[in-house]
């Protein structure tokens, strides 16, 4: 009998054994020396909690308000390309367990399943959509037209993705563009049935909100193509007011670490700055997301709300990014490692152990809601 899930890590096993390795290595691994990927945990690790007791806690809430919206979890689901390569549907499934939990879900623009598609199945239940500055401005205007039509309530605009972190195990592994597929990897599909099924069973294999948008560029491979060649260095503040002033609804700048850069993409218009690495899957000896925290809400907490992703894997790395001032902590790699283990309902269980531990931490720390949570809960 397979033992019980109790945590994220085991999860992150039962992952590796359901996908075929190409697909567990591209979900799991970072850049360069996985350095910056390990730190995001590690450093999360190495804070220590001022345990309370007595504290006289009536019914323990996680509830709180993010981006002038009331959610049951100061959760989120983080946008990840290609999860439908991980689960088939994978965007979807993810998208149903958000809704399920109340907490906001945002799709990659490099997903599998459309916009469209994850509206309809979600009986168009909200959700935002992730951008990147792409060159071609007028696919990219065509793109917040779309998400406006579909009421999405926050754009998540992406600035570490202008080039693509060194990924020595996507590389080893043949997960390249256009992919370099062996007769080794086709028999170990085989030997990954629950994975084979789920992706023999879905339409969704291409790159859902590109495909058929772009004039004289068909097939996935293609589009993978144009997508590289979308990704531009001299991308600047100003391409984020261009954003800013198309899109009336919330604006989420991703991928910030630096307390200058915070500012700035205030200055530019920013509602939240998402404090993150891209998970150390870009540059690799930055700083982890956690250390880099502080800084930038002491620098733009009083004028924006300041998210943190990148490494979280415990209700006590929720809290503690709580405790130093991130109101919303959107989970990457968690939540995939649920894909994997079980489709939707790995994706609930993943929710849940972190709400559940959450819950748990906040009581040995006296706080009863999240308003309860401050810097003094650490040592
Ligand atoms: C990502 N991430 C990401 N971010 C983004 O803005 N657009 C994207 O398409 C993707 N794709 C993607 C794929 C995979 C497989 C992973 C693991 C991550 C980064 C993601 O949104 C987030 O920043 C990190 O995953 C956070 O780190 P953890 O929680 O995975 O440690």
């Amino acid at each position: 009998m397979a033992s019980p899930i109790t945590c994220i890590e085991d999860l992150r096993s039962r992952a590796k054994r359901r996908l075929p390795r190409m697909f567990f290595d591209f979900i799991d691994g970072g850049s360069w020396s996985e350095a910056t990927c390990a730190h995001n945990t590690g450093d999360f690790d190495s804070l220590r909690f001022r345990q309370r007791v007595a504290a006289k806690l009536a019914a323990l809430d996680c509830e709180t308000e993010v981006l002038g919206r009331r959610q049951r979890l100061p959760l989120a689901i983080a946008p990840t390309g290609l999860s439908g390569f991980i689960h088939g549907d994978g965007e979807i499934l993810a998208a149903r367990a958000a809704k399920n939990h109340g907490i906001p879900f945002t799709l990659s623009i490099m997903s599998n399943c459309s916009m469209e598609a994850v509206s309809a199945a979600t009986q168009r239940h909200p959700f935002n959509l992730q951008i990147s500055i792409f060159k071609d401005r007028g696919f990219l205007q065509s793109l917040i037209d779309r998400a406006r039509a579909l009421s999405c309530p926050a754009l998540m605009l992406t600035l570490d993705l202008h080039q693509v972190g060194r990924r020595h195990r996507d590389a080893k592994n043949g997960l390249a563009v256009p992919p370099r597929l062996t007769f080794r990897h086709l028999i170990e599909f085989a030997t990954k049935p629950n994975w084979a099924w789920s992706m023999i069973r879905t339409r969704h294999r291409s790159f859902g909100n590109l495909d058929g948008q772009l004039s004289g560029v068909q097939g996935r491979d293609a589009i993978a193509q144009w997508a590289a060649g979308q990704l531009a260095t001299d991308i600047g503040w100003d391409d984020v007011s261009w954003v800013r002033e198309r899109w009336d609804g919330k604006l989420i700048v991703k991928g910030v670490l630096d307390a200058d850069d915070a500012a700035l993409a205030v200055q530019a218009g920013a509602d939240a700055v998402q404090v993150s690495n891209h998970g150390g899957r870009q540059l690799d000896g930055a700083d982890s997301s956690i250390r880099a925290l502080p800084a930038i809400v002491e620098r733009i907490g009083d004028r924006a709300e300041v998210h943190l992703d990148g490494g979280v894997r415990t209700g006590q790395h929720v809290l503690k990014a709580l405790a130093r001032g991130a109101r919303c902590i959107h989970l990457g790699r968690a939540h995939l490692y649920g894909l994997a283990a079980a489709g939707q309902a790995g994706v609930d269980q993943a929710i849940s152990l972190l709400h559940e531990e959450l819950r748990l931490t906040m009581a040995f720390c006296g706080c009863q809601s999240v308003a309860d949570i401050h810097p003094g809960i650490l040592l």
